[in-house]
């Protein structure tokens, strides 16, 4: 019998999304199932925002970066009767299945939803950050790293020619994945990630240690998340005012490489500037590994509804698209193992 299949994507928007969108609806139009996209995230199961999927609506989307579906960051347990809306929803709406899309925080609501009342769900994994555990990569990150290597490539020239020490604050939460990198991509002589904070008289020794040789700029990468740690012991977290937090309960980051870029030019008495990447890691057109991997991820979702493994993800273990438990993606934040930074460490100076 045809299924209804419905299709979700949550939280920060990243490249790839719509290829898995592409990628889910073709194989399960194929099999001869209807599909219904919801916008924005479950924000669209609470309130009833739904869209039919066909040939036409994923023409022409592979390239495009962000969602047609559209996003938001809201989470149904959260909002006062919301998981009931969203039950009540999808029965109403006479679906037999969801295909959510989306990180830590939207596959934590799936995977409660799954575990606490049997609801048929399949998850994605998604995000810039890379943090999410059971999985190798999510798709959207090898774009991230790409725009942020780039960044780093075209700040070597400007810091040379003016003897500059440049910081660039990139993005990835409380994990240092896309700083350490591109980060070691493009050759930075320090990089500082939450994970395993140096402090910053470590840094400033890096740095000097480098001008020292004959070195007369120095390039710095700064993950967001990273907490400023000074010898005395002193740490400070930098969020971005108003500090009120998402439904998720995140704060929002950013700003830390302002402060760092400071403390640099006070302690080095280098004349240093910052730039912030921002949200032009998630814009525009992903790459082509992303591309695949979020066409491939798409497949084996479509796969995963059509057998009924309900409460599972599509995650690459090597370079194999596997199944496995969202309960085991969601359990914990992956982090950069240290021996990975230590590679990068090797280069610092
Ligand atoms: O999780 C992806 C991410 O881009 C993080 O790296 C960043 O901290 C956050 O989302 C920014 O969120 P927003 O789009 O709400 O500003």
């Amino acid at each position: 019998m045809g299924k209804r299949v419905a299709l979700l994507t949550g939280g920060g928007d990243c490249p790839g999304l719509n290829a898995v969108i592409r990628a889910v609806t073709r194989r399960s139009l194929d099999r001869g199932y209807e599909v219904v996209g919801v916008r924005e995230g479950w924000r669209g199961l609470v309130d009833g925002k739904l869209q039919p999927l066909d040939d036409r609506a994923i023409s022409g989307i592979l390239p495009r970066g962000g969602t047609i579906l559209g996003t938001t960051r809201t989470n149904p347990y959260k909002i006062d009767g919301g998981v009931e809306r969203v039950l009540e929803r999808f029965a109403g709406e006479g679906l037999d299945a969801l295909v959510a899309i989306g990180g830590e925080d939207t596959l934590g609501v799936a995977s409660r939803l799954f575990e606490e009342h049997s609801f048929p769900v399949v998850g994605v994994p998604k995000t810039i950050d890379n943090d999410l555990s059971a999985t190798d990569y999510t798709f959207g990150f090898d774009t991230a790293l790409t725009v942020a290597t780039e960044a780093i490539d075209r700040l070597h020239t400007t810091a040379e020619s003016h003897n500059r020490v440049m910081v660039v604050e990139v993005m990835g939460r409380h994990t240092g994945w896309i700083a350490v990198m591109s980060g070691m991509a493009g050759g930075a002589d320090v990089i500082l990630i939450p994970e395993h904070p140096i402090t910053i008289e470590e840094a400033c020794t890096d740095i000097q240690r480098r001008h020292e040789r004959g070195k007369d700029f120095s390039i710095v990468v700064v993950s967001e998340g990273y907490e400023l740690t000074y010898a005395s012991g002193e740490k400070q977290q930098i969020a971005q005012a108003p500090a009120a937090t998402d439904q998720f309960g995140h704060v929002r980051l950013g700003g830390v490489g302002d402060v760092l870029a400071r403390e640099i030019e006070e302690r080095t008495g280098y004349e240093t500037r910052v730039t912030v990447l921002g949200h032009v890691q998630r814009g525009g057109t992903p790459t082509p590994r992303d591309r695949v991997l979020a066409t491939r991820y798409g497949l084996k979702a479509a796969d995963l509804v059509h057998e009924a493994r309900w409460g599972t993800m599509a995650a690459l273990h090597g370079d194999d698209v596997v199944e496995v438990l969202l309960k085991d993606a969601v359990a914990e934040l992956k982090t950069v193992p240290p021996e990975f930074y230590e590679a990068a460490k090797t280069f610092f100076g």
